[in-house]
This record gives structure tokens, sequence and C-alpha cells, in this order.
């Protein structure tokens, strides 16, 4: 079997939910899946508030890996700037409503949503976790335009028939559908995944 060397990149931007950016980076690194790693200002903002890890000290661990690469927000000469480099997709997890309504029109100035434009228009997987509540009617047509574009929206919904017991069992859900959005994985792994302590 040909091993994919293609990255997937993982933007992270400032919607609540950084432990699914960190979950979402640990299951790939797990599986020898080459991670391309690109965070918003506001990113590393919510990531202070969340987490009792320091973002630093998580990049720090990644960075042990031969198979990650961080890439600065600012930095629009970073290979994954462009078409021509070749990537496995993209998800953008968690994604703000700004990220999201930036995607939804184009814009494209920072490493994250050109990245995720690329990913649009090289019709590549690009997967979209928002993460806000309520939502008004503008972030709804938001995420029906980045659907329309090709996107996937995949909501960070709790699998409540699962009867999940912790945050974790939750974030590993989103996180092997993520997966499994992204072609990483086949299938979702069995229903006990979710709650393993029964
Ligand atoms: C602690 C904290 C939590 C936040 N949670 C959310 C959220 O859940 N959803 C959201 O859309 N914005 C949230 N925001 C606001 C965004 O961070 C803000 O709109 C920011 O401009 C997003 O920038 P970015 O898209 O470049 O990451 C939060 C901000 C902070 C400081």
């Amino acid at each position: 079997m040909a091993i994919n060397t293609k990255p997937v990149v993982v933007g992270v931007s400032g919607a609540s939910g950084s432990v699914m950016a960190k979950g979402t980076v640990d299951a790939l690194l797990n599986r020898d899946v080459p991670v391309a790693l690109v965070c918003t200002v506001a990113g590393r903002m919510v990531w202070a508030e969340e987490m009792d890890e320091p973002y630093a000290t998580a990049l720090a661990t990644w960075k042990e890996s031969p198979y990650f690469t961080e890439y600065a927000i600012g930095d629009l000469r970073a290979p994954i700037a462009s078409g021509s480099y070749p990537t496995r997709g993209m998800v953008v997890v968690p994604c703000s409503m700004n990220s999201l309504a930036s995607m939804a029109h184009g814009i494209s100035d920072n490493l994250l949503l050109r990245t995720a434009d690329v990913c649009l228009k090289e019709r590549r997987p690009l997967v979209i976790v928002p993460r806000e509540t309520p939502l008004h009617s503008g972030h709804l047509e938001n995420m029906l335009k980045v659907s329309q574009l090709g996107a996937m929206v995949l909501p960070p919904e709790p699998p409540f028939y699962l009867r999940p017991e912790t945050i974790d069992d939750v974030v590993r859900y989103i996180v092997n559908r993520v997966l499994v959005a992204l072609d990483v994985e086949d299938a979702l792994p069995d229903a006990d995944q979710y709650h393993p302590r029964n």
C-alpha cells in the first residue's frame, strides 16, 4: 500500500473548542499522517482560556514528530498557500464565525483562510467544524455558502444516542467524524469506543 505523504492541514481559529483542535492533531500524528498546522491569533487566545496545557507545550510535543509542521498565521508564502502544493485537504477546527464568514466570501488575508480557499478552488476536502450558539441568519447563510462551495460543515454535536459520559468521549467522536470526512479513516469505530468505562 502506498504511503500518503501529503499533509492534512489543520486550521485552528478562535472559536471555543481548542480541545477538538488538540484531539485532531493528536489523532492524525498517532496515525503517522503528516500535519500542517496553522492557528489564528484568536485561536491561541481561546486555547489559553480553555486548556490546562499551554499552546507552546502542545506545539513542543507535536514538533517531536517528523510528521508535524507549523506555519505562522501571517506566512502567506508558506507552501500550503499555493494550489500547486499537494495536500490531502484541510479541517478548520474549531471554526469561528469570523473565519466561516471569510471563507464563505473568498476572503483570504491570513494563511488559514488562504489555505481553505485553495482547498475549495482545487476541489480538495475542506471540513469546517463551526462553533457558536445561538446562530443568526448570517451564520446559517455562511454555512450554506461554504457547503455550496464544496466544504463539509460538521458541527461538533454530541452523539447523545451513544451516551457519552465525558467531554473526552464527545471530542473522540467529533475527531473520528473528521477523520472519516478527510478519508483518513474508512469508518467510525464501534459505538462502545465512546463510553469505554461501561
Ligand atoms: C474565550 C473566547 C471564546 C470565543 N468563542 C467563540 C466561539 O465559540 N465562536 C465564535 O465564532 N467566536 C468566538 N470567539 C470570538 C472570536 O475569537 C473572534 O471573533 C475572533 O475575531 C475570531 O478570529 P479568527 O477567525 O481569526 O480566529 C471567542 C473569543 C474568545 C476570546
